[in-house]
């Protein structure tokens, strides 16, 4: 029986350019998702799929990150006498048990470099890697992570998030191709960070999550500079395949990308219309404002 995860890395580094200018001075991964920032929600997947050790890597500018984590007694003192606990809990969402930690990745190499700065905190246990600027939304009882854990306790290997995506979107994500080995899990064949059209080995993209062996480390030394002159973590993971040591669980679960634009409007919407306190004036409010819209845009 594989040993029990409890450490994840949450890389949370980037510029956020493609949702500039908002970003300049405040980090994407505190976008809000109605009333919580993105970041939030990832550490919450992370400590409901069992992780009790989480380390963030940020960078210069993005201390607001940290922050948002960090206790602030004159704050929670106020809500306490002020007798607003859901509040309260709101500000105070992880047990005593959660440890929150950070590093800061100096210079901004790509998604390889960032995880490559988690090595001390990892030692030798297998650990979750969730990409701060994306909500997994599952669509059954089971975590995200927790899903990519249970693949993992089942095949033993490291094991990338997948989403079916179609064939004209692939280029923009990392991309792979398997064989089905159990409901829902492959035996990854093939991986390749944003493919040209020829080079698309399958129909899954690599979705915002990993499950990986702490090996990554020392693949991560050897792997130059790739796609964007970045180190790609794609490129070190796809160094299991030759030896059968990559799975590739599809998801149950719909990917929110709140560091786009078109993503965090439609996720808001989305989250809103379910939230029972808001969908009613939420729906009253699109159908006042759909005249205008259609009146401008439906000939
Ligand atoms: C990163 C990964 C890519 C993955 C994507 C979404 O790309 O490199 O393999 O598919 O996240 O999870 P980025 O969006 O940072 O360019």
């Amino acid at each position: 029986m594989p040993r029990r995860i409890t450490k994840a890395v949450i890389p949370a580094a980037g510029f956020g350019t493609r949702m500039l200018p908002f970003t300049k001075a405040v980090p994407k991964e505190l976008i809000p998702l109605v009333d919580k920032p993105v970041i939030q929600y990832v550490l919450e997947e992370a400590v409901d799929s069992g992780i009790t050790d989480i380390l963030l890597i940020l960078s210069e500018g993005k201390e607001a990150v940290l922050n948002h984590f960090r206790p602030h007694p004159a704050l929670e003192a106020r809500l306490k006498e002020s007798g607003k606990i859901e509040l309260l809990k709101s500000i105070t969402p992880f047990s005593s048990d959660v440890k929150i930690s950070c590093v800061w990745q100096e210079e901004l190499d790509g998604l390889g470099g960032a995880v490559k700065l988690a090595e001390e905190f990892v030692k030798d246990d297998f650990f979750a890697v969730l990409l701060g600027d994306t909500v997994l939304d599952s669509t059954c009882d089971i975590p995200v992570t927790r899903q990519l854990i249970e693949a993992h306790e089942l095949t033993g290997n490291s094991v990338v998030a997948v989403e079916k995506m179609a064939v004209e979107l692939l280029g923009s994500y990392g991309c792979i191709g398997g064989i089905p080995v159990a409901e829902s899990v492959l035996l990854v064949n093939a991986m390749v960070e944003k493919p040209l059209p020829h080079e698309v080995p399958g129909e899954f993209a690599v979705a915002s999550r990993y499950l990986l062996s702490p090996e990554i480390f020392a693949l991560l030394k050897s792997t130059p500079r790739g796609k964007a002159n970045e180190i790609q973590l794609t490129d070190a993971i796809k160094q299991l395949i030759p030896s059968n040591r990559l799975n590739a669980r599809i998801i149950s679960g719909h990917r929110h990308d709140l560091g786009s634009k078109a993503g965090f409007l439609a996720a808001n919407i989305a989250f809103a219309l379910r939230d029972p306190k808001l969908a009613g004036a939420i729906n009253q409010k699109l159908a006042a404002l759909s005249p205008e819209i259609a009146a401008k845009f439906v000939k």
